[in-house]
């Protein structure tokens, strides 16, 4: 049998939750509480399990953890593919009965394997680069379902998405309407657009990942949405499709979606006033998920939501989510490869680091440490749990309560989303494998990069003649 362990209890309605709790912080008095927290998300049904422990063993599925460090070695990322589907299926489901699509928005997590399993789950993808677009070719997935965003898009990102026939180009500015225009009337096609509108409301979560206030590089200002629409509809290369917002990430309030949705409705409405009618309304991501203690919006309620305001509405609905259908799904495994007392701390040095997994160090994020094989008696003590890079602020974990010791595996929690998509080479390290379980099975999604293959781009100067 499984510890499915038991969710803690939460004061509901903390306003300041999203904020506080994923920073790292010195009182680890709640830490028992919050690591069993990160094992439990509120859609998930019951029967799905992805990390727990059996016979005091931490396994992915039915894998114990330590058999994939075994084989694949460490630092590596591991996914359960239960709690993939199950997060894409949730996400799907809560909007059942309404026209809508679930584009993922793929930056959280562009592996090829995990594309091409939402792929097959129906979902379209929210893409940012012409990279992107590319990734969700090679893992098979419908670009009739891909979205558009960026504030960025180069005339060769545009060209290649209106070739490949996307849904949507979720414009971001005036200027890039023009250019648009200009990429499509050269190539003989129409773009099909909704613009990203800014609706100024405040998503209450980490500054860097604020979208959607007014002083944000992201979308239009609201005011000047109308005019663009004009604009856009006179334009014979273009096709007015939609409208689209995105006001942050890792939110844990419906408010902020409520005020910034309605907003964006009346200027729908105003526009179907003046004939321009649009067929989609794109309501983003952003949805948050329990990395300590925060209390996550329930899709029900989101959906709720939702439909509270749609009804009666004619427009289908896009969804961008992100970290909400990766984020609980994968950890990130390293050994500990040596214990140190330093003057005031201790710390554990593992073979993952910032260039690994680069949230706590960019955003003060907070991500659970379990050790894979618990020391059951040993005393705990108090550790930052640092990687070997020459960075005082390459840690993963500051002030930790645990009981380890040299060449422990440790499983970095609720590492699936923003993770691996933002490791880098820095230190020229590799970059870590990738494993995805599948019940009993194990799948190499990525293989560990080479030291070679970090040299292979490079071109030394030319030979001196002497
Ligand atoms: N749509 C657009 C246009 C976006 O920019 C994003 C995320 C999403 C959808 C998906 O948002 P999500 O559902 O994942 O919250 N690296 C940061 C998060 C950056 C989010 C960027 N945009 C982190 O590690 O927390």
């Amino acid at each position: 049998m499984r510890d499915q362990r038991a969710a803690p209890a939460r004061a509901e309605g903390s306003g300041d939750a999203t904020t506080a709790a994923d920073r790292q912080s010195g009182d680890t008095t709640d830490d028992d509480v919050a690591r069993a927290a990160t094992a439990v998300v509120d859609d998930r049904p019951q029967a799905v399990s992805g990390f727990d422990y059996v016979d005091g063993e931490l396994h992915a599925e039915d894998v114990p953890l330590a058999a994939v460090a075994g084989e694949f070695g460490t630092p590596c990322y591991v996914y359960s593919q239960a709690l993939l589907t199950s997060a894409y299926r949730t996400y799907d489901a809560a909007f059942d009965g309404i026209p809508h699509l679930v584009c993922y928005a793929m930056k959280a997590n562009p592996t090829l394997a995990i594309l091409d399993l939402f792929a097959r789950l129906g979902s379209g993808f929210d893409i940012v680069s012409g990279g992107e677009l590319a990734r969700v070719i090679a893992a098979g997935g419908d670009c009739r379902k891909v979205v558009f965003s960026g504030v960025g898009k180069s005339d060769a990102e545009m060209e290649a998405a209106l070739a490949a026939g996307i849904l949507c180009f979720n414009v971001e500015s005036a200027s890039e309407l023009e250019h648009l225009a200009a990429v499509a009337a050269r190539t003989g096609l129409r773009a099909p657009i909704s613009f990203r509108v800014n609706p100024d409301v405040d998503p209450l979560t980490h500054p860097y990942i604020a979208t959607g206030l007014k002083d944000s590089k992201f979308g239009v200002a609201l005011d000047d949405a109308h005019a663009l629409y004009r604009r856009a509809a006179q334009m014979p290369s273009i096709v007015v499709r939609g409208i689209d917002m995105h006001i942050g990430s890792q939110i844990t309030e419906l408010a902020p979606y409520r005020e910034a949705a309605s907003r964006m409705l009346a200027l729908v409405d105003a526009l179907a006033a003046e004939g321009i009618a649009l067929d989609h309304v794109d309501l983003g991501g952003g949805l948050g998920i329990r990395y300590r203690d925060e209390v996550p919006v329930t899709l029900a309620a989101y959906a709720t939501m939702v439909r509270g305001l749609f009804e009666g509405r004619r427009e289908r609905l896009l969804f961008e989510p992100g970290r909400r259908l990766v984020g609980d799904a994968g950890v990130l495994l390293t050994r500990v490869r040596v214990v140190k007392a330093g003057a005031s701390r201790n710390f554990a040095v593992v073979d993952a680091a910032m260039n690994d997994l680069l949230r706590p160090s960019l955003y003060d994020a907070w991500h659970a440490i379990d050790p894979v094989r618990p020391r059951e008696g040993d005393a705990a003590r108090h550790f930052d749990v640092v990687g070997p890079i020459c960075e005082s602020g390459d840690f993963l974990a500051l002030d930790r309560k645990l009981a380890i010791a040299e060449d422990d595996l440790l499983a970095i929690r609720t590492a699936g989303a923003y993770a691996m998509a933002m490791s880098s080479n820095y230190n020229a390290r590799p970059r870590a494998c990738e494993v995805l379980v599948d019940g009993a099975s194990v799948h190499l999604i990525r293989r560990r990069e080479t030291i070679a293959e970090l040299h292979a781009h490079e071109i030394r100067l030319p030979t001196q003649p002497r």
